[in-house]
């Protein structure tokens, strides 16, 4: 893994460590400024009974989606599969709900907690092809590390 990519992890477990769920704005808030091409990051969490995804923390420009039915959108795509999207080009996905006319690429990884999945962790770009298998790893090993000091949200 990159250099940059092991200490923003290091730096992302310290977070979690002292604050356990409270420390996710911060994590957001180091990717988006120190990660490049990351230009809007934040967690999604599941509403099983209700079918759908509620904004979380996040970091970058407000966004309309605070509520995403499960299926729509790549979030929504995600919360059904349960399985990593990248999408390499927005403009070329049939099933994508715009956040800003800026981005161009996202990445939407599950988060899943004690066998069940709980959420997600969502990263969109303004630069196309923005994301490389190093930052999917990067971004899988920081959802485990959300795994473990994850506790239930609640849709505010
Ligand atoms: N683009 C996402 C919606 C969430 S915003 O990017 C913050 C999607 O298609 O699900």
């Amino acid at each position: 893994m990159k250099a940059l990519h092991v200490e923003l992890l290091e730096t992302c477990r310290g977070y979690l460590a002292e604050d356990g769920m409270q420390g996710l704005s911060d994590v957001c808030q180091l990717l988006k400024s120190e990660a490049p091409r990351y230009d809007w990051v934040g967690f999604y969490w599941m509403n099983t009974p209700q079918k759908e995804l509620f904004l979380g923390p996040f970091a970058g420009a407000p966004t309309d989606h605070v509520r995403i039915p499960f299926g729509v959108g790549i979030c929504g795509q995600v919360a059904v599969s349960g399985a990593t999207l990248r999408v390499d080009d927005v403009a070329q996905s049939e099933n994508y709900l715009a956040c800003s006319i800026e981005t161009r690429s996202e990445l939407v990884l599950p988060i899943t907690a004690n066998g069940e999945l709980v959420g997600q962790l969502d990263i969109d770009s303004h630069t196309l092809n923005a994301f490389t298998d190093d930052d999917v790893h990067f971004c899988e090993l920081l959802c485990a590390l959300v795994a473990s000091v994850w506790e239930p949200q609640t849709p505010a």
